[in-house]
């Protein structure tokens, strides 16, 4: 059986996790908003102001800390004023993007804000950079976060007195692609221009976060860093972000692999190609470094997830996929990979929150019922990194390798909360090995206080309505201390989180 030795070094500083590490994505994409979390208020399944209450508590279980909202490449298609006022009054567009569909704009702004209130979480808007232009940007941020004028009068008509003081908004999104098809120098001067526009209104300051970098593309990176972050007339940055999207996508994009069933390969090219993800950070933060040393912008991961084939009989374009243990580990391998780059990765958002790629819940069309994912599970385990203090986490295990790419069989993370609280997640990326873990905590005498993990003798077992948890976390059995430290079994394939006190 496959070893592993690790220590928490618990009496060395560390950085805070930023809890934005665990934001979410709503775009307006198969049934993601609309047949998902948007019921309306007429359906027959519990809502608040048609947002659906089931899931609204399940999502609030998980601590959500931002939702992106409306896209996506959804967004620079998006006209901020086809979503306010009277609803039976909303224009009827289609989208073009996601299966051709009619949007009848019954969520806009007044409803994504309300759902936000509904979980808790803050709103992160993305403006349309691509076909839209500065006026349209800065009369939404207006109209959202000034105290007076026009068009804070427009939105008190239309039900909000209180301005919302938005803080995060994105300027365009994969303006590389199907955001305007730009070079970076293109959005890089596309993006002083918009940004002079986004104006800050009393108590309520902006992050602004540009259009970074598709993948490994380190020169878009370069570009902004070089071109954009600095402005004629203020030392400040101009923006407080950067933006990386990348998504595990086994296979083409022609011909990608289905979420379930997979062979042993399937599985561990979702490692390797998850794995990448610390290279690519790698990568732009080596470039951030050395124009801001300081490390003053985030780089803010605002898509990413595991992207398969859609389920066969569902409508390709609404992007919609089953899930796995395996879905749960590459999300433990990720999340890990932000936590150990914690210092410049202060958001992160999965894509998509519900019923699209890499979803936390999914849901039977017509509000039918609801079922958690292996990933909900992953997000739960976690959440109690957020906010937390960053402890390194030596780790001894071997490296795999397949198609060229390595990946390690063991990853974990550890943080200690403000109550001291010690809590370690680790995985198993052996899809065929149980790994036998020794723990060692440097510096602290600990016992522990709750083990759980998630796991599953048969890897392609996937959440159905019919047997909704099937994959689940349950308490991880076994666990034994000595002098040596702290001892568990990591069964084939599985995240665990242990808590210690
Ligand atoms: O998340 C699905 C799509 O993936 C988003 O709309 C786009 O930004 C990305 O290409």
């Amino acid at each position: 059986m496959p070893r592993a030795n690790l220590t928490i070094r618990a009496n060395e500083p560390g950085p805070t996790i930023s809890r934005h590490l665990f934001g979410h994505f709503a775009e307006h994409l198969g049934r993601c908003i609309y047949d998902g979390l948007w019921v309306g208020e007429n359906a027959r399944v519990p809502h608040v102001r048609g947002w659906r209450s089931d899931l609204v508590a399940a999502l609030r279980r998980l601590r959500i800390p931002n939702l992106r909202w409306p896209g996506g490449c959804f967004a620079d298609d998006y006209a901020w004023r086809d979503g306010i006022g009277p609803r039976e009054r909303r224009p009827r567009r289609i989208n073009a993007h996601w299966g051709g569909v009619v949007d009848d704009n019954a969520v806009g702004t007044h409803e994504f804000l309300d759902l936000c209130a509904q979980l808790g979480c803050e709103p992160y808007v993305a403006a349309n950079v691509g076909s839209g232009s500065p006026r349209e940007m800065r009369d939404w941020i207006e109209y959202c976060n000034a105290p007076a004028g026009s068009l804070a009068e427009e939105r008190a008509a239309n039900g909000r007195r209180e301005p919302w003081k938005i803080r995060l908004w994105g300027i365009g999104n994969e303006n590389w692609g199907c955001g305007g098809h730009m070079t970076p120098e293109y959005y890089a001067n596309e993006y002083r221009r918009f940004t002079g526009y986004a104006r800050e209104f009393p108590d309520a300051p902006l992050f602004r976060v540009a259009c970074g970098p598709a993948g490994d593309d380190v020169r878009w990176t370069e570009v902004m860093m070089r071109d954009a972050l600095k402005g004629p007339f203020h030392a400040a940055p101009m923006f407080q972000g950067l933006s990386l999207h990348y998504y595990t996508m086994p296979g083409t994009w022609e011909n990608k692999h289905a979420a379930s069933p997979f062979d042993e390969n399937g599985w561990k090219s979702v490692m390797a190609l998850g794995w990448k993800m610390d290279a690519i950070v790698r990568g732009h933060r080596a470039v951030m470094d050395r124009y801001d040393a300081a490390g003053a912008v985030a780089l803010v991961v605002d898509e990413w997830g595991a992207w398969f084939a859609a389920e066969p009989g569902t409508n390709p374009g609404f992007l919609y996929q089953q899930q796995t243990v395996r879905d749960a580990v590459l999300a433990a391998l990720t999340l890990n990979v932000f936590i150990n780059h914690c210092e410049r990765v202060r958001f992160a958002n999965l894509a998509q929150i519900v019923n699209v790629l890499q979803a936390v819940a999914l849901t039977e069309p017509g509000g039918g019922r609801l079922v958690l994912t292996p990933t909900w599970d992953t997000l739960e385990l976690y959440s109690a990194h957020q906010d937390a203090r960053r402890l390194a986490v030596d780790c001894d295990a071997a490296f795999a390798s397949h198609d060229g790419l390595e990946f390690p069989h063991v990853s974990a993370t550890a943080s200690v909360a403000a109550d001291e609280s010690i809590t370690l997640t680790v995985c198993n990326t052996d899809p065929a090995a149980a790994a036998d873990v020794t723990l060692a905590l440097a510096g602290r005498n600990v016992s522990v206080r709750e083990a759980r993990v998630l796991a599953t003798p048969v890897l392609t077992t996937c959440n159905t309505f019919d047997h909704p948890r099937a994959v689940t976390a349950r308490p991880l059995d076994g666990v034994k201390t000595d002098a040596a430290g702290v001892h568990f079994t990591l069964p084939p394939g599985a995240v665990a989180a242990l808590r210690f006190s």
